[in-house]
């Protein structure tokens, strides 16, 4: 990630103000020129927490807490620093600069939380007083949620009806486009404006400042969509925003764990039964962004799916995310309730005490993982074990280093015989055992081989095009030979060790280096040929494995018109690859 420019920080501790920053979350009372509150940091009667505006600081008599806004945002909220300055910055209507670019400004934030906040009083004050609100209070007690919780959620009402919000909001040229913006109200071909949510129960989603973002709305009872949310906007952002976060993030801290579900249904109902580190995605997959902002709280995030396929699908989806992030000491589970149960149909049937006992229960991500892998595949069969190895392979060379990953590895070994291999380029081989073990190159060490001992080769053969197949980004050993390529073509003098000399340092250097010492059995005159061979078993592997995805895919959920083209294009690519094999 890009460090922020320091004038960019200058220039944002200089157009907000600190008062302000801590007034919207911790109340502050004057005394004299300074301001005072109880401290948020720490437990106290009488306030010894004091803001001084002159100076654009704060520090507390009780504990010593001190600093300015992005200090306090980021102990107030649990932020990174980043994360501090951004919401700062969105407030102040101020821009990230993206690598040295001048801060750009965004100048209808502001309106547009003004005008998504407005909305909802709207929306809150139907569900009390529009004529056919019954109808929506009863949906709402039907599903246990009691006034209170309702009340506290913010919940609302969208009534029936093309254009209320249009009429009654949109009524300046200024507004009218502020509404489109936020997303609750669209234009149609003749011109009209209509609302986005209607006949609909609304959802208020924030962030973690606090500041209302974005809106889900259900249906009342059957229909589809049956849940319609905000579109992307300049303040609403699904891929990182989690709903209930705001309010779960101390209790994430404070209990050393989070559990993330799938609807906000599921927050509302678990809340009501006494669960309060819970945050739900926004209909979107689970991200990066959301793993490292959970286990930024806490070190442990446990998944929460429905037993069906599809919450199957989407724990595997979250795992593979997951993986990146699990540095030393982070834990991550899986729960998988019983076909045809939700996190709230569960409490409300069985009692919270049932969701407690089964989240202890819930299967630690190493075992999700082989369990997974395990199911697929046949491991009595030597053809099954290597298909365990090759399915894990990817997935566990995404890890960080670390005691995790090591078990892990060593789990694969045991399931499958097989050494994790992307790890064979960078691991220590201490004895003669594990040489053993990884006689055979894989055909990426292969060509990695080849290229560092003859930087000829580079010029004699391009690397396949890997632009269809999905295979070459995140492969530390496919990266590893681009760059080598690239080097050697590049600077054609360069011999091994003056090539091996560009990668002092780096992450590799040390698997390189062995590999350049590796002794390949090939004679010199067949060394191109031999690269050759290479290269196009490795593209080979990656166009099958980008085929069988697809397949499997298919078969699933139905392949995009791009999908399709994509397919079309790898089987005409194997064909090619194929026939042309045959001819040498
Ligand atoms: P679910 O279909 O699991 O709904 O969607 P739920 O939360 O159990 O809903 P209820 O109990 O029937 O009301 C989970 C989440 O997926 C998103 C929403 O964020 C929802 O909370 N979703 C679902 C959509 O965005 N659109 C849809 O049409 C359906
Ligand atoms: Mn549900």
């Amino acid at each position: 990630m890009s460090q922020l420019p320091k004038d960019f920080i200058d220039e944002l501790l200089v157009r907000i103000d600190i008062v302000e920053v801590i007034d919207q979350r911790v109340p502050l009372k004057k005394a004299g020129s300074l301001l005072k509150a109880r401290c948020p940091f720490h437990d106290e009667r009488t306030p010894s927490f004091t803001v001084y505006p002159t100076q654009q600081s704060y520090y507390c008599f009780g504990c010593s807490a001190s600093g300015n806004a992005i200090t306090f945002l980021r102990e107030f909220g649990h932020l990174s620093f980043r994360e501090a300055v951004e919401e700062l910055a969105a407030g102040a209507g101020l821009d990230i600069p993206k690598n040295g670019s001048n801060p750009k400004i965004d100048r209808d934030i502001p309106g547009l939380l003004e005008i998504a906040l407005e909305a909802n009083r709207w929306f809150k004050d139907q569900l009390r007083n529009h004529s056919e609100a019954a109808k929506a209070v009863d949906y709402l007690k039907n599903r246990d949620i009691t006034g209170e919780t309702a009340a506290y959620f913010e919940i609302g009402y969208a009534p029936d009806g093309r254009s209320n919000i249009a009429h009654k909001m949109g009524t300046t040229e200024k507004r009218r486009n502020l509404l489109l913006k936020a997303g609750l109200i669209a234009k149609s071909e003749r011109g009209n404006y209509y609302d986005r949510f209607r006949s609909r129960i609304i959802f208020p989603i924030h962030d973690n400042r606090h500041r209302l973002i974005g809106f889900g709305g259900r249906i009342l009872g059957q229909g589809t969509p049956k849940y319609l949310n905000s579109p992307e906007t300049a303040i609403f952002h699904k891929s990182s925003e989690l709903y209930n976060l705001h309010r779960a993030n101390s209790a994430i801290a404070k209990e050393g764990w989070s559990l993330v579900v799938e609807g906000y249904t599921d927050v509302i109902s678990l809340v009501q039964n006494g669960f309060k580190n819970v945050v739900a995605t926004l209909g979107t997959a689970t991200t990066p962004t959301h793993i490292q902002r959970l286990f930024r709280l806490s070190p442990h995030i446990i998944f929460c799916y429905d037993g069906d396929r599809a919450g199957r699908d989407a724990a595997w989806k979250a795992l593979a995310v997951t993986l990146s992030e699990m540095e030393e000491g982070r834990q991550a589970s899986f729960l998988f309730l019983p076909d045809g149960e939700d996190p709230d149909s569960l409490v409300r049937s069985y009692g919270s005490e049932e969701l407690h006992a089964k989240i202890r229960m819930a299967t630690p991500l190493p075992d999700f993982l082989f369990g997974h892998l395990l199911q697929q595949t046949d491991r009595s069969r030597m053809d099954g074990r290597a298909r365990i190895a090759d399915l894990a392979q990817p997935l566990i060379s995404k890890m960080p280093g670390g005691s995790l990953r090591e078990l892990m590895e060593t789990r694969l070994l045991e399931l499958s015989g097989v050494r994790s291999r992307p790890e064979s380029l960078i691991q220590k081989q201490t004895n003669k055992e594990s040489q053993n073990l990884d006689q055979r190159l894989s055909p990426l060490a292969t060509a990695i081989s080849l290229l560092v001992q003859n930087p000829f080769l580079a010029r004699e053969a391009d690397l396949p095009n890997m632009e269809i197949t999905e295979t070459s980004e995140s492969n530390p050993g496919w990266q590893l030979l681009t760059e080598l390529h690239r080097i050697s073509r590049d600077s054609p003098n360069l011999n091994t060790a003056a090539l091996l000399a560009r990668f002092q340092g780096m992450e590799h250097h040390r698997s390189l280096e062995r590999l350049a010492i590796r002794e390949l059995f090939i004679q010199d005159r067949e060394i191109i040929t031999y690269y050759l061979e290479t290269m196009a078993t490795i593209e080979q592997q990656a166009l099958s494995s980008t085929i069988t995805r697809l397949l499997r895919e298919a078969g699933e959920s139905g392949l995009s018109g791009d999908e399709k083209t994509q397919l079309a294009k790898l089987y005409k690519r194997r064909e090619v690859l194929r026939s042309t094999r045959k001819n040498h």
